[in-house]
């Protein structure tokens, strides 16, 4: 079968690569993609936002699954609209990507079917945040309501961290429309792992869960950005506590969905913390997670075409993970998450792609090899039979060139291992 892959980051390199494995795919599509995909899928040049023409496009080439990477054209109903040309695609319905597109509306649903999250409320005045804050003390989290990137989050540890921040957010618009309102959370402490599943019809397959490193700097300090990192499998969370997360989190989300008449298709991504009082919900999204997708993926060893044309057809499948290690590091453009300069130009990769995985991202192919093209621009992952073989194996890689005008965290994985030097 023929595959079209939706959007063009490192998450969505990791999708194609997973296809392109899979001796069901006879061909991988990839649209709008980057430069750094051209060895693995055929590049399509469509927006994700452009529905029509990539309706015509997947018409055209008879192309029998459409797989959507991104939150944003998932909230913009790009699902709807190919369901309703009669097109198989996976994902979320414009409705059920509320999940991820609405803070508020996936507290809301957490509170109404007692699915543990910290405790919460939502403001559109700046006076009423402000009076909530001083009552409720630091440290507190102040959310933007809608889309930011992974970016309209601020943990405050003093009052007047999280004041600032509401001023800017629903003040000075710092996010447009998505900040005009904003959810004020409790502070948990503890754990974050990543829990990901893929959903269909009532069917909900886990994977193996992840971690990412969401602090832009070594020691998770610093702003947070989309993510710095991540590794999988993640020891210091228990299988008992995965399997809690499951039963308490996980199926009664789906099952809300349902009852909400909203049901959930696609990948419900489960951002959690392991509190003193077990697993509570960070986040959810409606996608897959970046960069967890790209080191998750590589331990699925079933067939990902088969395994997604079972689950759309309701038929049951073993779904086969490996035990090996993985871990990535994001190679960022300096000044990210805040301003970056685009067109500097990354070391030769040939050597590390043969020797390591590489998930393109903000990369741009000119005629004296890739420049950099956004704030994450890559993402090197290597596989080992335990994590510090797999972290060993990437830094010992990244440390052959030299990456002028990039940064990346040095520490990736320390919550699990001791920092390699
Ligand atoms: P989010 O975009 O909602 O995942 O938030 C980004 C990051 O902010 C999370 O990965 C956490 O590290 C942190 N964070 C979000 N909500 C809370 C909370 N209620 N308590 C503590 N940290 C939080
Ligand atoms: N890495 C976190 C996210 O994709 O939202």
């Amino acid at each position: 079968m023929k595959v079209l892959v939706i959007g063009s980051g490192g998450r969505e390199h990791a999708i194609v690569k997973q296809f392109k494995k899979a001796a069901s795919v006879e061909q991988v599509y990839v649209a709008p993609g980057n430069d750094g995909m051209k060895d693995d899928a055929i590049i399509v040049p469509i927006a994700q936002s452009s529905f029509d023409e990539l309706i015509n496009f997947a018409i055209t080439e008879g192309i029998a699954l459409t797989f959507v990477g991104p939150e944003q054209p998932l909230t913009e109903g790009i699902v709807d609209a190919f369901e309703e040309v009669g097109l198989r695609i996976f994902g979320p319905r414009q409705n059920a990507a509320k999940i991820e597109g609405s803070k508020a509306f996936a507290k809301e649903l957490m509170k109404k079917y007692t699915i543990p999250t910290a405790a919460y409320a939502t403001f559109s005045q700046v006076e009423e945040a402000v009076a909530y804050i001083k009552q409720q003390g630091a440290p507190i989290v102040v959310k933007a309501d809608g889309l930011a990137a992974g970016k309209g989050v601020i943990v405050a540890m003093s009052e007047q961290e999280a004041i600032e921040a509401v001023e800017d957010m629903i003040g000075n618009q710092r996010f447009g429309d998505s900040s005009s309102r904003v959810v004020i959370e409790e502070f948990l402490d503890g754990e974050e792992f990543s829990f990901m599943s893929f959903v269909h019809a009532g069917q909900i397959y886990p994977m193996v869960i992840a971690q990412d490193h969401k602090r832009a700097y070594e020691g998770d300090k610093g702003p947070n950005t989309g993510g710095m990192g991540a590794y999988s499998p993640v020891p210091q969370i228990s299988q008992q506590v995965i399997d809690e997360a499951f039963e308490t989190i996980v199926k009664p989300t789906v099952a809300a969905m349902d009852s909400e008449g909203t049901p959930f298709t696609g990948i419900l991504y489960a951002g959690l913390i392991l509190t003193a009082k077990g697993p509570k919900v960070i986040e959810f999204n409606a996608r897959f997670g970046d960069p967890e997708a790209q080191v998750v993926l590589q331990r699925m060893e079933s067939d990902f075409g088969l395994f997604m044309d079972a689950l759309m057809s309701n038929v049951k499948f073993d779904l086969k993970w490996s035990e090996q290690a993985v871990l990535g590091v994001v190679i960022a453009s300096e000044g990210y998450p805040v301003k970056v300069e685009n067109g500097h130009a990354l070391p030769d990769l040939t050597n590390l792609s043969t020797t390591h995985e590489l998930f393109h991202a903000g990369t741009k192919a000119s005629a004296e090899g890739f420049v950099g093209n956004g704030g994450r621009v890559l993402l090197v992952t290597s596989t080992g039979d335990n994590l510090k073989e797999a972290q060993e194996k990437v830094y010992a890689g990244l440390q052959q060139s030299s990456w002028e005008h990039f940064f990346f965290r040095k520490d990736i994985g320390w919550r699990t291992l001791t920092t390699v030097k």
